[in-house]
């Protein structure tokens, strides 16, 4: 779990890109470059883990950068290994993988489309259930208008509920509708959906996360929250 001790971590205003053991600083330049040959957008899967729906999505959308971001940059570095082949080899050129927390995003990082948060633990689920409005529109600002947002809770987070959630019930798609589509309003997150997976709808993620814990339960809640997202006036 990511710790609240973010001292260790890279500063802002660069790019620590992972690719397998390694880890390399990407400056502007080299971002911008990374940019202008996927004009597609840009995704920003926050909390990737072992970056598996930044593959899925790297291989759906050959025009787009697909940014998978974390914390812990260990349990990516393989995947990011594999994408850093040659695209004969079954490379993906347009995947990245970078080593950063939620709360202090690369300054490179902006015009962002799309926005994915799938099965949050940590830091970063408390930053989108309590929410923590600051972290919010920090990645509010760094999105292109009309950006859109997926993010997918694992509900067995509050099955009991774990530190991170604080003392909110258990989302519903009623209650998301209602004081979470409201505080979210306020950070520049407009909420427009909020529907329970079904398996199918699951597996479409490409997330091992959901395999794992698929696996051990005999019912899976995940809620997905969909909206848009974009800079406020003042950012
Ligand atoms: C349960 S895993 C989910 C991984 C992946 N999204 C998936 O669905 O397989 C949650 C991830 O969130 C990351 N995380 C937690 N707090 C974070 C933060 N403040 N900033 C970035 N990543 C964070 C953790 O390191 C972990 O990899």
């Amino acid at each position: 779990m990511a710790s609240a001790d973010k001292s260790h971590l890279p500063r802002l205003g660069r790019v620590r890109a992972v690719v397998g053991k390694a880890t390399h600083d990407l400056d502007a330049a080299a971002f911008a470059e990374l940019r202008g040959r996927f004009p597609g957008g840009l995704v920003l899967d926050l909390g990737t883990g072992d970056g598996k729906h930044v593959l899925a999505e790297a291989r759906r959308r050959p025009d787009t950068v697909v940014v998978g971001l974390d914390a812990q940059p260990d349990a990516m570095r393989r995947t990011a290994g594999r994408a850093a082949a040659k695209p004969a080899r079954g490379g993906l050129p347009n995947a990245l993988f970078v080593w950063a927390a939620v709360e202090q995003l690369p300054s490179e990082l902006t015009g962002i489309t799309d926005v994915h948060c799938l099965m949050p633990w940590g830091s970063l689920l408390r930053a989108v259930v309590a929410p923590e409005a600051e972290v919010l529109r920090a990645v509010a600002a760094r999105c292109a208008p009309g950006a859109r947002f997926l993010i997918t809770l694992n509900l067995h987070a509050w099955r009991p509920p774990v530190a991170e959630v604080g003392g909110t019930a258990e989302p519903t798609p009623e209650t998301a509708a209602g004081a979470l589509a409201e505080a979210y309003a306020a950070a520049g997150w407009r909420l427009d959906t909020a529907d329970y997976l079904d398996a199918a709808a699951i597996a479409s993620l490409g997330t091992s996360w959901t395999k794992r814990l698929g696996s051990s339960r005999a019912e899976l809640g995940v809620l997905a929250l969909r909206g848009e997202l974009g800079p406020q006036d003042g950012n």
